[in-house]
């Protein structure tokens, strides 16, 4: 995080949500993106999450990013508040590894969008590059970082090499 105001709204429903959310953070740190991250859950604590999003516009965020596991709820609730675009991450839930998470965020009825990505780390950082990839539509600066990122990541694949066989 930074003292800048935050552009991204990381909203977990858990800080058991955490240690894959930090993916997200960090990926966002790592491009310079002010972010915030706070703990509010659809059910308990509804009003404050719903206070989070409906205010969020007017204290200059351009994202939020819900990540929630078995109350998968939370993107769509926040979404209901706020006409930012919202992202969904689907946590690895305890029983069912995040499948009914997915499946509750990435099946939103029409009207309310939310973005679903991938359950997990790999969709906490896509998250991050797709909540940068948004905010770079009005930053050239940022969309430099994003084209260098690419084409170092490009390059990370292109140098690898297999092992020979024995
Ligand atoms: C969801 O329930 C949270 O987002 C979390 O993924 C899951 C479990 O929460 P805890 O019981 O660990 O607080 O609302």
């Amino acid at each position: 995080m930074s003292n800048q105001q935050a552009l991204v709204g990381i909203v977990m429903g858990s800080d058991s949500d955490w240690p894959v959310m930090r993916a997200c953070a960090e990926t966002l740190s790592k491009f310079g993106v002010p972010y915030e991250a706070r703990v509010l859950s659809a059910h308990r604590t509804p009003d404050a999450a719903l206070d989070y999003a409906a205010t969020a516009q007017q204290r200059g965020m351009k994202v939020l990013i819900g990540a929630a596991g078995g109350a998968a709820h939370l993107a769509g609730v926040l979404a209901a508040k706020t006409e930012l675009p919202v992202l969904a991450v689907p946590m690895p839930s305890k029983y069912l590894q995040g499948l009914d998470s997915l499946l509750a965020m990435v099946q939103m009825p029409g009207g309310i969008p939310v973005a679903t990505f991938a359950i997990g780390e790999a969709g906490a950082t896509n998250a991050a590059l797709f909540s940068i990839a948004l905010l770079a539509l009005n930053d050239a600066e940022l969309a430099r970082k994003l084209s260098d990122f690419r084409a170092q990541q490009a390059a990370k694949v292109l140098a690898k090499t297999l092992p020979d066989l024995p």
